[in-house]
């Protein structure tokens, strides 16, 4: 997608991107550190996080690097003080980060339902205790303040095989929604973003074999998104005025029926 934003319009902002080590994450770190923010990139492949932080610093901008598991909370927490301590105080949070291990429920795989819940869900609960104080106390301030989710089309789509990974992009959706009524009004804004088929390494986790072929041939069917174009939707939502908060955005490839 070219590249709709110009100038820096989130000079001034601390961003914290979880599931920056690649995909939708990488794209959206490395784009709002363009725009002006200072980021934070939070995954486990601390190898990974390191050669985009230099990069994005190498380019001009700010990035730490800060490998956490963030299934594990008092990691989140402690991540969360020593991005206060290097950048600043937390004024933008995409908690992104998310893996889809799709299969039927009559096949048991229980640590893959484990995997998606403390990940998709618990995750982003974790994400969402370590930041909201920073998030609210910058929305009273008077300073723009936002929490970007990355949920799925697969919240509100059947699908066969999704059941356990709908069920928790269903969660986030809603609980997104659900958490503007308190933090709207303290002046924090909150976006979900539902992308559909996105050209990232998502489908490498996949176990079962015909979910995992799936999602390849989609990918050499049809034009799907780049993670840049995600990128762009969520850097919009960070740069538009602070009164105007764009909440739910679905983002499909044109061609993708589904
Ligand atoms: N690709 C699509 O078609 C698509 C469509 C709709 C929604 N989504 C959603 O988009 C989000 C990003 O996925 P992606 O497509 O960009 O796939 P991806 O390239 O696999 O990215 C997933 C990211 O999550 C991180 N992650 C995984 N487990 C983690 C953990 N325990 N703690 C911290 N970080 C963790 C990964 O880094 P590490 O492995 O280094 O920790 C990676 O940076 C996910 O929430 C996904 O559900 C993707």
């Amino acid at each position: 997608m070219s590249k709709l934003i110009e100038g820096t319009p989130l000079s001034g902002r601390v961003a914290v991107v979880t599931g920056a080590s690649s995909g939708i994450g990488a794209a959206a770190a490395q784009r709002l550190a363009e725009l002006g923010a200072k980021v934070a990139l939070v995954a486990r492949r601390k190898d990974r996080l390191d050669a985009l932080a230099d990069q994005i610093n190498t380019a001009g901008g700010t990035a730490l690097a800060v490998a956490v598991d963030v299934t594990d909370r008092e990691a989140v927490l402690a991540g969360a003080e020593r991005i206060a301590l290097e950048l600043g105080a937390v004024d933008l949070v995409f908690a992104n980060a998310g893996v889809q291990l799709i299969s039927e429920i009559g096949d048991l795989k229980v640590d893959d339902w484990d995997a998606q819940i403390d990940l998709n869900i618990k995750g982003v609960m974790n994400t969402i205790q370590a930041f909201v104080g920073s998030l609210e106390e910058a929305g009273q301030a008077g300073r723009t303040a936002d929490l970007i989710t990355t949920s799925s089309i697969a919240a509100t789509r059947v699908l066969e095989k999704f059941q356990v990974y709908s069920g928790t992009k269903a969660y986030v959706s809603h609980i997104t929604r659900l958490l503007r009524t308190e933090l709207g009004r303290k002046n924090v804004r909150v976006s979900t973003v539902e992308p559909g088929m996105v050209d990232t390494e998502l489908p490498d986790h996949v176990t079962d074999p015909d979910a995992s072929k799936l999602m390849a041939d989609l990918i050499n069917q049809i034009d799907v998104l780049q993670s840049a174009d995600v990128a762009e939707t969520v850097a919009f939502v960070a740069a538009l005025p602070k009164h105007v908060n764009l909440t739910e955005l679905t983002i499909l490839p044109t061609a993708q029926a589904i």
